[in-house]
């Protein structure tokens, strides 16, 4: 019997999404506001889009939140923005405990101000037994800064003799990285109709799927989400390989 759309989505759907939430600036210039505005209109979509993961059968969604790139703001966006995480953690705290999600931070925290980093180990201690959802904020992150900070790593551990250079390889590589507890994302999102990766997740979306969308991120729905995560279940993924044929040959492509 043929398998319905939803629920072959939700058997073949990805199981780590990652989101390139653009477009906060411009929805809020068009309805002649401040940017911070629109900012404060994503938090309330990342809520929506985590909250859904559950119903879609997301077990890991990542979210760029703040690039290494973003320094170069304005100060006020800037300050906006980190006055909108803290209280974005303050807030949120209760909800994500009782929804369950696990609520990690990557990026370099050298740069961020000390409040934010105590809310974030907060965050990360007070949500650690969470299991139904894996939310990842990417917090000053670049993915080529992950890699230099994980070669350094990698590097001091070759000096004092605890790995050989001859076993740095694929494997023991992203060990080192911000990301070493997770799953490489299935799938990457960007939205506001910009094509273009912007430093996010760079070794870990080798084999990503990708999906550009025009929707500018506070106008980004839970319908819109499950419609993408649909589109992925139909996608054929073979990794470099050949497709394997339901009688189990393989079919080269
Ligand atoms: C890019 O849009 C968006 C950002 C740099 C900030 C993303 C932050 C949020 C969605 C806020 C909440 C996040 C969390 C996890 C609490 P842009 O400003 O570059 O938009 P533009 O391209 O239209 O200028």
């Amino acid at each position: 019997m043929p398998v319905p759309p939803a629920q072959s989505a939700a058997t073949r759907g990805p199981r780590h999404v990652a989101i390139i939430m653009d477009g906060n600036g411009r929805w809020a210039t068009m309805r002649g506001r401040p940017r911070i505005f629109g900012h404060h209109a994503g938090a309330r979509r990342v809520r929506e889009i985590v909250e859904a993961c559950p119903d879609y059968g997301v077990d890991y969604l990542t979210v760029f939140a703040f690039s290494t790139e973003n320094w170069k703001r304005t100060q006020a966006e800037v300050a906006g923005l980190m006055s909108l995480f803290r209280g974005y953690i303050r807030r949120e705290a209760r909800a994500l405990l009782a929804n369950d999600v696990r609520v990690r931070f990557i990026g370099d925290r050298v740069r961020l101000d000390a409040k934010l980093v105590g809310l974030m180990d907060e965050l990360e201690a007070l949500t650690q037994q969470c299991q139904t959802t894996h939310l990842t904020v990417a917090l000053n992150y670049g993915g080529r800064d992950e890699v230099a900070r994980a070669t350094r790593r990698l590097a001091e551990d070759v000096a004092r003799g605890h790995l050989r250079p001859e076993d740095v390889n694929e494997e023991t590589l992203p060990r080192y990285l911000d990301t070493c507890v997770l799953p490489d994302p299935d799938l990457v999102i960007r939205t506001s109709g910009e094509a273009r990766i912007s430093n996010f997740l760079l070794w870990q979306s080798a084999y990503a799927e990708y999906e550009f969308v025009d929707t500018l991120w506070p106008d980004f729905t839970r319908a819109e989400f499950g419609r993408l995560l649909a589109s992925y279940a139909r996608r054929d993924r073979r990794f470099g390989g050949v497709k394997v044929a339901a009688a189990g040959g393989a079919v080269a492509r």
